[in-house]
């Protein structure tokens, strides 16, 4: 059966009112489009959390920083449509930027503190880009509980602090990062890789692996961790390290020691594509 592409807020609530006057749960999974297996995984998470299933696909011009690929980002409704097929979304939430801002907008949400590292100095405003729209979107769908990648792990972690800040009755779930066979993390921007660019990109997960093991030998400086890291990276081949981070899982912050559960967090250019990826780490409990 073809999913139900709905364009308007308006309309939105009134789906969502429906099913929760009628007793439904709602599930929602925001998305921007070039759908692959990540975007599956979360779909199905929501699919199983609650009894209607809505995936919103809008590509949020204002988490785009000048001279960043919100021209470029892939946009194809049809390949998503079938790519989503055999899921069960009840509705496609696709509304245009004028419907998400329409002329007037003045209104937008920051979210302090956990933005002031790791991503946030390397994009300025797109963490008030995606807190906005993920508020708005919450009031226009009006889910139970919405579902988002650990991949952005520093992005879950704003949206966990915004919608408890703003009393948002919402459950937010994160998903584990989903792998392609060699390694490389799932991610719409990997299709801007070439073959050569693909293999430095590897990097990215090997170094993952290597941090694993040195924590698990016992390493627990922090800037070891991350010089051995940008060494790995730098020798794989051309690409610009934006930052490399042992950092606090809840806050954020950048450690020097690894004292506890630790977020090993980077984000490298290989080319065109800006390539996220990350792990939590617990150094093994002393004997
Ligand atoms: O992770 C994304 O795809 C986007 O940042 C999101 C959460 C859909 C907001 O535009």
């Amino acid at each position: 059966m073809a999913v139900e592409i709905i364009e308007t807020v308006r309309s939105m609530q009134a789906r969502s009112d429906a099913w929760r006057s009628a007793g439904e749960t709602i599930a929602l999974v925001p998305t921007m489009g070039a759908f692959h297996e990540a975007h599956l995984s979360l779909m199905r998470e929501g699919r199983r959390r609650a009894d209607r299933l809505v995936v919103s696909l809008f590509v949020n011009p204002t988490q785009f920083g000048p001279g960043e690929d919100y021209d470029a980002y892939p946009r194809d409704l049809e390949a998503d449509l079938k790519a989503a097929e055999g899921i069960g979304l009840d509705v496609l939430f696709h509304p245009s930027a004028g419907e998400m801002y329409p002329v007037g907008y003045a209104t937008s949400v920051e979210v302090e503190e956990l933005t002031e590292t790791l991503c946030g100095p390397s994009r300025p405003g797109h963490f008030r880009g995606v807190a906005t729209v993920v508020a708005k979107l919450f009031q226009a769908v009006r889910p139970h509980v919405a579902v988002f990648g650990e991949k952005d792990f520093q992005q879950l972690a704003v949206i966990r602090r915004m919608a408890a800040d703003l009393h948002f009755d919402i459950e937010i779930v994160g998903v584990p990062i989903v792998r392609e066979e060699d390694g490389l993390a799932m991610s719409s921007r990997n299709m801007y890789l070439s073959a050569d660019e693909r293999k430095t990109a590897l990097s990215l997960s090997r170094s993952l692996d290597v941090a694993r093991r040195m924590i698990a030998d016992g390493e627990r400086g922090a800037l070891a961790i991350v010089e051995r890291l940008r060494k790995e990276i730098e020798s794989a081949g051309p690409c610009t390290i934006d930052y490399v981070s042992v950092a606090d899982p809840e806050t954020m912050a950048h450690k020097t020691t690894v004292d506890g559960p630790v977020l090993v967090v980077l984000a490298v250019k290989v080319g065109r594509a800006r390539l996220i990826d990350n792990t939590v780490v617990a150094p093994p409990a002393s004997p």
